[in-house]
């Protein structure tokens, strides 16, 4: 089989199956099995698959017709541009968490009289997508990340030794901020913020193979949340800020939250691509 009918004949099999972006999906799978580019796949068309690939690529085929998600099956999911190994241990990082990312940078940009080292801590890093991308952004900032799961931490440890950055992130494992070792100028967080009511109406791909507690978020999905605000004034130094990752529409709950849990802050949100409030900044 050539590799142009291994991709039609998997983009096929996939389509009929109900499997969304088919045709990428299958030049995902196999670009794993080959080891090429996309581009080498679709400009080498007359070049065969050996009996073994084909074997294979049917094996990972069928693990996607199953509703496993590609990145774990190919281990690898894209984050701000940088490349990062997943499995089943993590969340797979989603492409509106770069919103956070970008907004760390900004906050940093636009301040004077910065702190050196900076100092920023990653709650609930899952990966470590969040921390990796600000230290390699950020080679003068000092990062703690931590995660309540430590199969969690031996992921992002992988993915910090991969982009040589164990000098700069410090994994800890713990509750939220209770590992933190001082005041930092920077909170980001992704926590989960998803309603335990809610969890049954998401696709499969997330309820069957993604970690239950990286997303579920309790009774009203702000329970992580509500903790890390009523942690937060012992853990952020003078004139520092939080950025959380949430929900939409939790805004109202959000600043009630706020309002209950910080005194005389400022806060802002931050909509993503489709216009959905993301992101909230809570300047201190
Ligand atoms: C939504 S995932 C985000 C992972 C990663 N930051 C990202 O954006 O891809 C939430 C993470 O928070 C962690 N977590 C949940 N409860 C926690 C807690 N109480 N303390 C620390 N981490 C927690 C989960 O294990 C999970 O890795």
């Amino acid at each position: 089989m050539t590799l142009t009918q291994a991709l039609q004949q998997s983009a096929h099999t996939l389509s009929v199956n109900g499997i969304n972006d088919s045709h990428i999906e299958a030049r995902i799978l196999l670009g794993h099995i080959t080891k090429l580019s996309p581009v080498q796949i679709y400009t080498r068309t007359e070049q065969t698959l050996s009996q073994e690939q084909e074997r294979a690529l049917h094996g990972l085929v069928e693990r996607r017709l199953r509703q496993e998600p590609t990145a774990y099956i190919v281990n690898h999911r894209e984050f701000y541009d940088i490349d990062f190994y997943v499995d089943s241990r993590v969340l797979i990082p989603r492409p509106e968490t770069e919103l956070l990312v970008d907004a760390a940078l900004e906050f940093f940009k636009n301040g004077t009289c910065l702190p050196s080292p900076l100092l920023i801590a990653d709650i609930g890093t899952g990966c470590g997508a969040i921390a990796i991308s600000l230290a390699l952004n950020l080679p003068q900032s000092k990062i703690y990340a931590t995660d309540s799961s430590y199969s969690a931490l031996e992921v992002a440890r992988l993915n910090c030794e991969h982009h040589k950055v164990t000098r700069q992130v410090t994994l800890l494992q713990g509750n939220l901020l209770e590992p933190v070792p001082e005041p930092v100028n920077l909170i980001v967080a992704n926590l989960p913020y998803v309603k335990s009511s809610e969890l049954a109406n998401l696709s499969p791909e997330i309820t069957r193979f993604e970690p239950r507690t990286a997303i579920d978020g309790g009774e009203n999905g702000l329970r992580c949340i509500r903790r890390l605000l009523e942690q937060a004034k012992e853990k952020i130094s003078h004139r520092g800020c939080l950025l959380l990752e949430i929900g939409q529409n939790q805004e109202q709950d959000v600043i009630s939250l706020i309002h209950s849990c910080l005194k005389n802050v400022s806060f802002t949100f931050m909509p993503d691509l489709n216009g959905i409030n993301r992101v909230v900044k809570i300047d201190l």
